[in-house]
């Protein structure tokens, strides 16, 4: 029996995942999978580890490079309306982990729910923005997390409160589930003030990084303990460095810039290089921060 039987309707062959990538890179996911809901992606996910079938899960693909060949499993996809439901009950917010995360900080902000314009500019949908603990200067998402559904590996759907969480620099112990849904617990505030705040934050931080709008992965290296990876990429005159379509952004030494007609090896062919460069100039062995599949 295919792996799939009686879910035709949710999975697509050899979807092209640069449709669904910030750099819009990469190959095809030999499955695309969106399943209707929760219960459909536990018996799917049940499905493909009984068959030892390598399986990701795509947010938005903002901090994800995926190689020129592409996927050679199930690449899940939480689009469908249930996992963009999102319900306030103040002070908590309970969203799906397909929601859009920007979009939740300004309903947030307008219903005088406060602590999540601290994360101004951050893109991406709310599963991989927990999953990853993501964050900058101004705070980071983890303490605001009260709890979250995830789909475990084996199948079952289980919820993780507050003291099962554990999150740190980037990182959470999320890893290998899937988060289906996320409940913040935000605090009471004028919502002028946040978006002021939101306002601020998002000017500050794009004074410094390249626009939203333009072909990255967000920061592609993490920061060493007590330093800052672009600070130490710039130190070694990396900003502009090219690889045929892929180009270091002059803005901020962290981000990677694809122009038209780069591809995922041109990107990955940079990281090299600007890795070896800082590895002989300082010694520091930078760290990915993105995900390669
Ligand atoms: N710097 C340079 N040259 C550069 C980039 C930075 O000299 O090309 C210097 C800056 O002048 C500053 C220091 O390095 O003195 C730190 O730079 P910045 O404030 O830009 O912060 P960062 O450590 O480079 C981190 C996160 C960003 C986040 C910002 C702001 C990491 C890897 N990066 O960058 O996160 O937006 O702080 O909060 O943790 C991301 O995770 O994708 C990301 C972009």
């Amino acid at each position: 029996m295919c792996w799939f039987a009686g879910y035709e309707a949710s999975v697509r062959r050899d979807e092209p995942l640069s449709r669904h990538t910030w750099y819009r890179l990469g190959g095809p996911a030999r499955w695309f999978c969106t399943p209707p809901d929760a219960e459909t992606l536990a018996t799917l996910l049940t499905r493909c580890r009984e068959r030892g079938l390598p399986w990701r899960v795509l947010g938005q693909g903002v901090n994800v490079l995926v190689r020129d060949a592409g996927f050679d499993g199930v690449v899940f996809r939480l689009d469908a309306d249930a996992f963009g439901r999102v319900e306030f009950r103040p002070p908590v917010v309970w969203a799906g982990a397909g929601a859009d995360f920007p979009k939740l900080i300004r309903r947030c902000i307008d219903r005088g729910l406060i602590g999540l314009e601290a994360l101004a500019g951050i893109p991406g949908s709310v599963g991989g923005i927990v999953r990853m603990n993501a964050g900058g200067r101004w705070g980071e998402i983890g303490p605001l997390v009260r709890s979250v559904t995830v789909v475990e590996p084996d199948g079952t759907l289980r919820t993780l409160e507050r003291e099962a969480l554990e999150f740190g620099y980037r990182r959470s112990n999320l890893a290998g589930r899937i988060v289906v849904e996320v409940g913040l617990e935000l605090a009471a505030g004028d919502p002028a003030a946040a978006l002021e705040r939101h306002r601020r934050i998002w000017e500050e931080k794009y004074a410094t990084q390249p626009p939203v709008s333009h072909r990255t992965a967000g920061c592609i290296f993490r920061n060493p303990p007590g330093d800052s990876a672009g600070r130490l990429l710039d130190g070694c005159g990396l900003k502009g460095l090219s690889c045929g379509g892929a180009r270091i952004s002059e803005r901020h030494a962290n981000f990677i810039e694809a122009a038209d007609g780069a591809t995922a090896d041109d990107i990955l062919r940079l990281i090299d290089r600007a890795r070896e460069h800082v590895r002989r100039e300082t010694g520091v062995e930078l760290e990915l921060e993105i995900e390669i599949w």
